[in-house]
């Protein structure tokens, strides 16, 4: 039995800034954001989108009442997670109307979450063929103000529908995968914000990378030859190339130039987006199936999964008959046309403008956010969400 993504969805908040009008603002070179860094433009949650909101939104895109119905299992990986003890799939669970005999919990390990998720669906997928399990990979990246990790900012979710026979990619069975303990990035409990040892997080990412791709190779008897393309996580554009770069003379030229083609392709929408930290990775696959429009069926393709503190994971995909068929590729087009530049200094009030935590109570906006599901306020210390469809 194949098992594996048979839908994808996405969504990032309406807003953006433009990564030329940052640099300017903080005295840097635009080339450094744009080149040095890799990114075009970063999104900005408004106040009435939260790591839940932007979930249910990517996941509204895809489920059909047949899927909600079947739907035994939702899984949230997210390191901005709301709360430390209720899980976000449970919100997501009911703003979506997903059958009440199911599973909600939350994975948290940084940007892997949502592979832990992916690969705990999988098992449960093998046991209940019949089952599909929805998985939400969601994030808002905050570093803060004038931080050397504010460019590598970014908000949105990916939700993936995992089934048996699935319509886009089916996972194979070998992977590899490490854990260490190590203090690159983290967040504690007490902090918006993360903390992180930027050159080290670097350093870390591609060690990762190398050990899971020779670990890869041992056990599958792969190697770069038997890949079409590879996909990363992408905290920024630069990080995956500097661990490509890394491993591409295994091949030869012409394998080369393919991986890197296609690299570039997987990029385009993580360039236009931003860090989204546990959907980072599934954002690259979507913008490389979305955007290589000759990507034959039967492709393998490589996912690399790195999740600071630190888990990586490397495994793989087939692309099933027809995928294309089963993808988003207007809406997604349609929802980057639609967001609006903001500038630098709305960017700044939107990052200083957060919920109240002293438990007294606030009423949101919503008419101002186009997004179907919004956060619309606060009371006795909860966050109160609509879904505009119902109301
Ligand atoms: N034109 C072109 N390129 C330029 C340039 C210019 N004018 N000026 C600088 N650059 C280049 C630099 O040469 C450098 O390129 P290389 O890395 O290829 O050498 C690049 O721009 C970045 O320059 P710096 O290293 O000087 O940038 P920085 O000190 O401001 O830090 C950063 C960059 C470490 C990514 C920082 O933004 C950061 O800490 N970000 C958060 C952490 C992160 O994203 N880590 C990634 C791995 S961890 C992970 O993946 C999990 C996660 O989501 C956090």
């Amino acid at each position: 039995m194949k098992i594996g993504i048979d839908k994808i969805g996405f969504y990032a908040p309406h807003l953006f800034v433009d990564m030329n009008e940052l640099a300017v603002a903080r005295n840097i070179e635009p080339e450094k954001f744009t080149i040095g860094i890799g990114q075009e433009k970063m999104a900005i949650a408004p106040i009435t989108q939260d790591p839940v909101t932007l979930a249910a939104n990517a996941a509204l895109e895809i489920l059909d009442e047949q899927d909600k119905e079947k739907i035994d299992f939702v899984i949230f990986g997210t390191e901005s997670g709301i709360d430390n003890s209720k899980s976000a799939a449970v919100y997501v669970h009911r703003l979506l109307g997903i059958n009440p005999h199911a599973r909600s919990i939350e994975l948290k390990q940084a940007c892997y979450g949502a592979t832990a998720a992916i690969q705990m669906a999988k098992g449960h997928i093998a046991l209940n063929p019949d089952s599909k399990v929805l998985v939400l990979a969601s994030d808002i990246a905050r570093y803060g103000l004038n931080t050397s990790g504010e460019s590598t900012q970014g908000a949105g979710a990916v939700a993936l529908l995992i089934s048996a026979e699935p319509k886009i990619l089916a996972l194979e069975e070998k992977s590899a995968y490490l854990t260490d303990d190590i203090m690159d990035f983290w967040r504690p409990i007490y902090s918006d914000r993360a903390f992180v040892d930027g050159k080290f997080s670097n350093e870390q990412y591609i060690l990762f990378f190398q050990k899971v791709w020779e670990q890869y190779k041992e056990k599958s008897g792969f190697g770069i030859t038997d890949f079409e393309a590879i996909c990363y996580d992408l905290p920024y554009t630069k990080m995956g190339l500097k661990a490509l770069r890394t491993i591409l003379d295994q091949g030869t030229e012409e394998e080369q130039q393919r991986l890197l083609e296609n690299y570039k392709v997987s990029t385009k929408y993580n360039r236009m987006v931003g860090n989204i930290y546990t959907g980072s990775l599934y954002l690259s696959l979507l913008s490389l199936l979305e955007q290589k429009e000759d990507l034959a069926d039967g492709s393998r393709i490589g996912l690399f999964s790195y999740g600071s503190g630190a888990v990586g994971e490397f495994f793989t995909g087939i692309l099933q008959s027809n995928y294309r068929e089963h993808l988003q590729i207007q809406h997604h087009r349609e929802l980057f046309e639609a967001r609006k530049k903001v500038t630098v200094p709305e960017y700044e009030r939107i990052f200083d403008n957060t919920l109240p935590i002293d438990g007294s109570s606030i009423e949101l906006d919503t008419d101002s956010d186009p997004a179907v599901i919004c956060l619309s306020g606060m009371k006795d210390n909860m966050r109160l969400y609509i879904n505009k469809l119902n109301q």
